[in-house]
């Protein structure tokens, strides 16, 4: 083996030299209405998640994230928000919300909270009194509300269509239309009026002072629009470049939102930070994750890569590179609460690449829609292949963000039956395509399927399989080899070998295995290929599977620390 060369990775990101905590951090994504359920009414809430905060603290993860508990109609799983500074009474309350945070800070936790920026709920009170405004008040500005096409009107001022399928235009009973880049329920604000700008920041302020550690910043390349007249068609819109100056998306013109944000955040000690939720070419993504913005970018790459070393590889040189030129830190990210588990991902032949060779964010959609029959699941294999991508992942330098339940090995669920779906983008699609409800089924915490796997005794908002109780923490807790032990033992070894932000990557001469040095002599192996691969003579500190000989099975990583066996 020989050192070939030395990554590009940014140089002040070191533990003991006092960078900002969130540089390599790992961030625990919780869905609150499916993580646990302390009053036992079916839904998660905040009172649950304190009374899981020892366990939180068991897993050695720096943060958790959590995504809107606001109060919501659930048009999309909460991220219709109806009042940004208060909970969701089914969550709990504004005191449960501290509870909760002094809970987490008190084991060194950092909290996150999900910020929604885009749109409002159609609950919200600024869209009820643009409703009844009516045209060309204040309060319909505060929306992008135009009038529609054809001589009465009824037509939409254009041909968009929505996220989640379906036109992005709704229109109100005086006849005007309001624009919704998502479902109907969610209209898009308007941020050239000064007045959504200001709520924002009066927003941001109202959670830093609760003592919130930073923000999720959902589709934060939507916010500002050029909407002047003439609307370009759906077909015009798709030969406009995305340059910056695109009437829709990754707009120059959001970044001045940012720098506000950014004034906010550093008023305070320490600095608020935030991430950016930004889907947008590769070559602006520094532009949000840059110290003046938001300061970090989500980096979706990994979790878009089918399991293979080439792709693996290309997504972490690409996004070491591109995080040097932010000067932020990359992040990293297998599984959220808008795909399928990456451990059902990795169980299931690798998607159809799209026309234009990108990958589709789609992966499992076939399998879900069946129930799961078809095509059949490698439930083993998936596993094996998931818990060698996060040793992978975990040994990168910035910051890994973890979706709840990964740490359990846990698949995503298929069948569920129409009745208890909840995601809008089946019922946009008039169930073509089944959506995001099987990664948000809540978590088996006991055996019993009794008492909804001790998520709470009051039942599960989605159905919980009886599969569960394999993935159960309690039945993990037992296992030294399960998933929830591994995840244990490599995070809190992390913690202790991640000290600076450096990356070596180590010839193997074998295209199917990736080796790369981190400090404190810290390597990681991953081995894709079919074939074992010979490993003499080291130490290894933790491997995602069974290790009996000299040799790293197929599809597995060992983290190596210096010595030899
Ligand atoms: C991205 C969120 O992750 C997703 O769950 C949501 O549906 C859309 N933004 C719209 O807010």
């Amino acid at each position: 083996m020989s050192v070939t060369e030395q990554s590009s990775a940014p140089r002040d990101g070191d533990r003991t030299s006092g960078a900002p905590w969130w540089r390599q951090a790992v961030v625990y994504q919780i869905y609150p209405r499916s993580f646990a359920d302390a009053n036992a009414d079916g839904v998660g809430d905040l009172p649950g998640i304190t009374s899981r905060a020892d366990y939180l603290e068991s897993l050695h993860i720096d943060a958790v994230w959590l995504s809107p508990f606001y109060p919501s109609e659930l048009a999309d799983g909460g991220y219709d928000v109806a009042n940004y500074r208060d909970i969701d009474p089914r969550l709990g309350t504004l005191d449960d919300f501290d509870d909760m945070v002094e809970a987490l800070h008190s084991r060194s936790i950092k909290v996150v909270v999900d910020i929604v920026p885009n749109h409002t709920s159609d609950q919200h009170a600024w869209f009820q009194e643009a409703l009844t405004a009516g045209r060309g008040s204040t309060a319909r500005d505060r929306y992008i509300f135009r009038e529609g096409q054809g001589p009465d009107g009824s037509r939409p001022p254009t041909d968009w269509e929505s996220m989640f399928g379906g036109p992005a235009w709704t229109q109100v009973t005086d006849g005007q239309w309001y624009l919704h880049t998502f479902a109907r329920e969610q209209p898009d604000l308007n941020w050239a009026h000064r007045e959504v700008r200001d709520d924002f920041l009066n927003t941001l302020r109202f959670w830093s002072d609760r003592g919130v550690d930073g923000f999720r910043v959902d589709v934060a390349h939507a916010l500002t629009k050029d909407l002047s007249e003439p609307l370009p068609s759906r077909a015009e819109l798709e030969t406009l470049p995305f340059d910056g100056n695109h009437p829709l998306v990754d707009r120059d013109d959001v970044h001045e939102v940012y720098a506000e944000w950014r004034q906010v955040f550093d008023s305070y000690d320490p600095p608020r930070t935030a991430v950016a939720e930004a889907w947008v070419h590769k070559a602006r993504v520094p532009l949000y994750a840059s110290p003046e913005g938001l300061g970090q970018a989500f980096n979706f790459d990994l979790l878009q890569a089918d399991f293979d070393a080439s792709q693996f590889e290309r997504v972490v040189r690409e996004n070491l590179e591109l995080a040097e030129a932010s000067g932020s830190s990359s992040t990293w990210v297998l599984s959220n609460h808008d795909v399928t588990r990456h451990a059902t991902r990795y169980g299931l032949p690798h998607p159809p690449r799209e026309a234009d060779g990108e990958p589709s964010v789609k992966h499992g959609l076939e399998w879900i829609r069946s129930g799961g029959t078809n095509p059949e699941l490698d439930w083993m294999g998936g596993e094996r292949r998931a818990r060698a991508a996060t040793l992978f992942m975990l040994g990168l330098p910035g910051s890994s963000y973890l979706y709840q339940g990964e740490e359990l090995g846990l698949h995503e669920v298929a069948a569920l039956p129409t009745a208890a779906r909840q995601d809008p983008a089946f019922f946009r699609s008039a169930g073509a395509d089944l959506g995001r409800d099987g990664c948000r089924v809540p978590l088996p915490w006991s055996n019993s399927a009794e008492e909804a796997f001790g998520f709470g005794g009051g039942g599960s908002h989605l159905p919980q399989p009886a599969w569960f109780t394999r993935y159960a923490v309690t039945t993990e807790e037992e296992d030294p080899d399960s998933t929830l032990c591994l995840y244990r033992r490599a995070l809190e070894l992390r913690r202790s070998l991640q000290t600076s932000e450096d990356l070596e990557w180590i010839s193997t001469g074998d295209p199917e295995v990736l080796h790369y040095r981190r400090p404190n002599g810290w390597e990681v192996i991953t081995n894709f290929g079919a074939e074992p691969y010979p490993l003499e003579g080291v130490n290894v500190a933790i491997a995602s599977t069974g290790m009996e000989e000299e040799v790293l099975p197929s599809e597995a990583t060992v983290w190596l620390m210096p010595g030899s066996a």
